[in-house]
């Protein structure tokens, strides 16, 4: 990965990630700065990441050659104002936040940018991430590698040809680990219901899903339907299951309810 003087703008849990993925990257930590305005916040990146912090936004944006947009999404118009007397065409900027479209941040920073909007999801607090991201196509090759390398230090990326694009990725990636959730959750109160205390429900839910999640990435080859098929015999157990979901429209409600996380996205995006 390209080595450039990176700015956090936001030290928070996203931020904070995407640092200790560069870092355990060998990514040379001197030539990372996040700003937060409390010491609480930046004492501890500094003394585990060994980067630099700081509360100076201006300052620290201006000595960057990245700038790394990663405040909440209504704080980010008030953080973005004062950077505006910055000249950034030689900067790259990328932005974290949710549902704010790129051409808002020519009007919070007051100029065209180079720029890149990602869309993380949370497992990428633990290096397991799966982000959306856009540019525009005028973004240079060498920005989107960077941007690229960047994110791949947290997990997977999925680059979209149109900005809308991210907004279906919200549904695919953004939201779905709380589908997951739901479903688990549901299995678990279940096998509460059937007998087993709440310890070993959680477990026995949890690993037979890991264990799915590891089964379905070690065989890329196999379609799901196929893995599915696998441990599926005739008359047995699992078929009854599944024609269970079926009759309850599994498959309807699961593309019911991505179309309306894309509704929202759309909604959202028009508060800024
Ligand atoms: N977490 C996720 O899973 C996730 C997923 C997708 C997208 N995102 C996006 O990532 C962004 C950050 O989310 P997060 O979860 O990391 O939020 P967070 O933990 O609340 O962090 C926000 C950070 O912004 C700092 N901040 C507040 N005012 C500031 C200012 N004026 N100048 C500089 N920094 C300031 C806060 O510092 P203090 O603590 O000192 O106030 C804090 O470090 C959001 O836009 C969110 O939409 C997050």
């Amino acid at each position: 990965m390209e080595q450039r003087r990176i700015a956090f703008i936001g030290a928070g849990n996203m931020a904070r990630s995407i640092i200790a993925g560069l870092v355990a990257s060998d990514y040379p930590a001197a030539l990372i700065t996040a700003t937060a305005p409390s010491e609480t916040r930046r004492k501890p990146l500094e003394n585990e990441y060994g980067i630099n912090t700081t509360d100076d936004n201006l300052t620290a944006a201006n000595d960057a050659d990245v700038i790394v947009l990663a405040v909440k999404p209504q704080m980010m118009e008030e953080v973005c104002k004062p950077l505006q007397i910055l000249d950034l065409s030689s900067k790259l900027v990328i932005t974290i936040a949710a549902g704010i479209v790129s051409s808002r941040y020519n009007e919070y920073l007051g100029q065209p940018l180079h720029l890149v909007r990602v869309m993380p999801n949370t497992p990428s607090l633990l290096g397991l991430g799966m982000s959306g991201m856009y540019s525009a196509p005028s973004l240079p090759t060498q920005d989107k590698d960077f941007a690229d390398a960047l994110m791949k230090a947290v997990g997977k990326v999925c680059w979209v040809e149109a900005e809308s694009g991210i907004n279906n990725i919200i549904a695919a990636a953004g939201s779905s680990p709380a589908y997951f959730f739901l479903f688990m959750e549901a299995m678990e109160k279940e096998a509460i219901a059937q007998g087993f205390d709440a310890h070993t429900a959680r477990e026995l839910v949890q690993q037979s899903a890991l264990g799915a999640a590891e089964m379905v990435k070690a065989n890329a080859e196999l379609s799901l339907a196929t893995l599915r098929e696998q441990v599926t015999s005739k008359g047995g157990t699992t078929a009854e299951a599944i024609r269970t979901f079926n009759e309850h429209q599994l498959s309807d409600t699961v593309s019911s309810a991505m179309k309306a996380a894309v509704s929202r996205a759309e909604e959202m995006e028009k508060l800024f």
